[in-house]
């Protein structure tokens, strides 16, 4: 407990810098603006090593195409529009995120895609997505979100307002490791200057708690070790709940 204690200031005092910017207020103006660049680099490499496990988990979006045959996706937190490639021909994808400087990412990743039909880039935040109807979409997908965002439950009660019934949400998420284990240890020690790099992002959320106990009718959820270079961010849980 010292120990842990005493490494985490050791930590909080290497970076004290952003400490000290963030304590006036400047830290976070300056990370909305630099880590969506850093997020357009980041994201394409998270693909190559995930890249198996995202085909095979949005390999199964065609099956909640509504009744015309035209699946209508909505996707928080969407940042740079890393998960694009994997969204099949004609889906019609509506972005939101609450951090505007990754609008031009996303308008890249955009052309880039040209099998989609792109409707629009909202700036909400995933706890408040009052522009979109109730019971509007047939699927919603998150990625990488809910390690940073300031309420789960708030999104996914937001997740399952939007959603139709019998739609779905697909989500894939770093979590928080086994408590007994050091990888715990590690991203408790860590997380705290982890936020203020990662512009908010927690590495010790439990978050298919929060999944289990959302009112979906169905939960298909698994846990991985992802193939990441850094420990603190191995732990995934990756999967779909149906409203
Ligand atoms: C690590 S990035 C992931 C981006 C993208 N989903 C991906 O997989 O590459 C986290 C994203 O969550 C967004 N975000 C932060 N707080 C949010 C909130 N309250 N609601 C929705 N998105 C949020 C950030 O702006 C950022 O785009």
């Amino acid at each position: 407990m010292v120990l842990a204690l005493l490494l985490r200031a050791g930590l909080q005092l290497l970076v004290l810098p952003i400490y000290v910017l963030a304590y006036f207020g400047f830290w976070d103006p300056l990370c909305k603006t630099v880590f969506p660049y850093f997020m357009s680099k980041i994201a394409p490499r998270f693909n190559q090593k995930l890249y198996r496990e995202k085909q095979q988990l949005f390999s199964g979006l065609p099956d909640f195409a509504g009744s015309s045959g035209q699946l209508s996706l909505l996707e928080i937190g969407a940042g740079s529009g890393a998960n694009f490639q994997f969204y099949p021909p004609g889906c019609r994808v509506t972005c939101t995120d609450p951090n505007p400087n990754f609008k031009r990412y996303l308008l890249k990743s955009v052309a880039e895609n040209q099998h989609l039909r792109f409707e629009g880039f909202v700036v909400a935040s995933g706890e408040d997505l009052r522009p979109v109807p109730d019971g509007s979409v047939d699927v919603v997908v998150g990625t990488l979100v809910l390690c940073s965002v300031a309420s789960v439950t708030a999104i996914l009660r937001e997740v399952l307002r939007v959603l139709r019934p019998g739609g779905a949400f697909y989500f894939m998420e770093h979590v928080a490791a086994d408590r007994s284990s050091w990888s715990y240890f590690w991203q408790q020690i860590c997380d705290p200057t982890w936020k203020y790099l990662g512009d908010g992002c927690s590495l010790i959320r439990e978050t298919w708690k929060d999944l289990e106990n959302t009112e979906f009718s169905e939960l298909n959820l698994q846990h991985i070790t992802a193939p990441m270079n850094c420990g603190l961010v191995r732990p995934h849980i990756l999967g779909y709940a149906v409203k």
